[in-house]
């Protein structure tokens, strides 16, 4: 049987599938929530509906789950104005503001969102948050170039830095070869400053701080599912 967050999950991503129109160009993001909207998505094409449906995956997880499914997929080389994103997300302020990357997956997730004239996050309420990094550290994609620089950096501006690891002890690596490095800062006051100082940074690529990109959020819990917008 499915556990309460599981179920939650599945709820928000459900609802969110049906900001689908036909013909869309749909982002389809990473993580177990944005796994059940790949899921729904195949459901709905074996009844027959949203079969002109494309997608562009924002990860290689998500693109082998969708392929599996028979859920046809595109590129941003092909289509690079997506209608629609739909992904996950770790951690949600009241602004809607965002930390993601707790897949490693935010480097390409952060350009399908911005690439689309929505954004949807789907989330079970255990991922509200009175302020960023209450819950989580903000994940920052290096490159491997020049990596303990970046540590240093990142430990200047008050983080304690944790290099991610894969499961037998080596290096994490996107799927771009990249690294993680998780930042543990505590609550933050002022995330958009933070922001700016992380984007200005050479070989930290992208971090996982989502600001004003959130459209619309849905949220499942014990109440219900409540759709939010900034
Ligand atoms: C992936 O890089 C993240 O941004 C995900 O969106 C996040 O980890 C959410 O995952 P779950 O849906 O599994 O909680």
């Amino acid at each position: 049987s499915e556990s309460d967050s599981a179920r939650f999950k599945r709820q928000a991503a459900e609802h969110a599938v049906e900001a689908i129109q036909p013909g869309m160009v749909v982002g389809l993001g990473s993580g177990s929530t944005a796994a059940f909207v790949v899921r729904r998505l195949a459901e709905l094409r074996t009844e027959g509906r949203l079969r002109d449906v494309v997608g562009v995956p924002t990860s290689r997880a998500t693109e082998a789950l969708a392929l599996s499914l028979g859920v046809p997929l595109t590129t941003l080389e092909e289509r690079p104005v997506l209608d629609l994103a739909i992904d996950g997300a770790d951690e949600v302020d009241p602004r809607l503001g965002l930390i993601k990357g707790g897949g490693g997956a935010l480097l390409r997730e952060k350009i399908v969102a911005q690439a689309s004239r929505r954004l949807l996050i789907v989330v079970d309420e255990a991922k509200l948050s009175p302020r960023l990094g209450t819950r989580w550290p903000v994940p920052v994609d290096v490159l491997p170039f020049g990596w303990r620089s970046q540590v240093l950096f990142l430990e200047g501006l008050g983080a304690r830095v944790t290099r991610r690891e894969g499961p037998d002890g080596s290096p994490f690596l996107t799927d771009q070869g990249h690294f993680v490095l998780d930042c543990a800062w505590g609550p933050l006051d002022a995330p958009e400053a933070l922001a700016e100082r992380l984007a200005a940074r050479a070989g930290l690529v992208e971090h996982g701080l989502f600001l004003g990109l959130t459209s619309e959020l849905v949220v499942a819990g014990t109440r219900g599912i409540e759709v939010r917008r900034p």
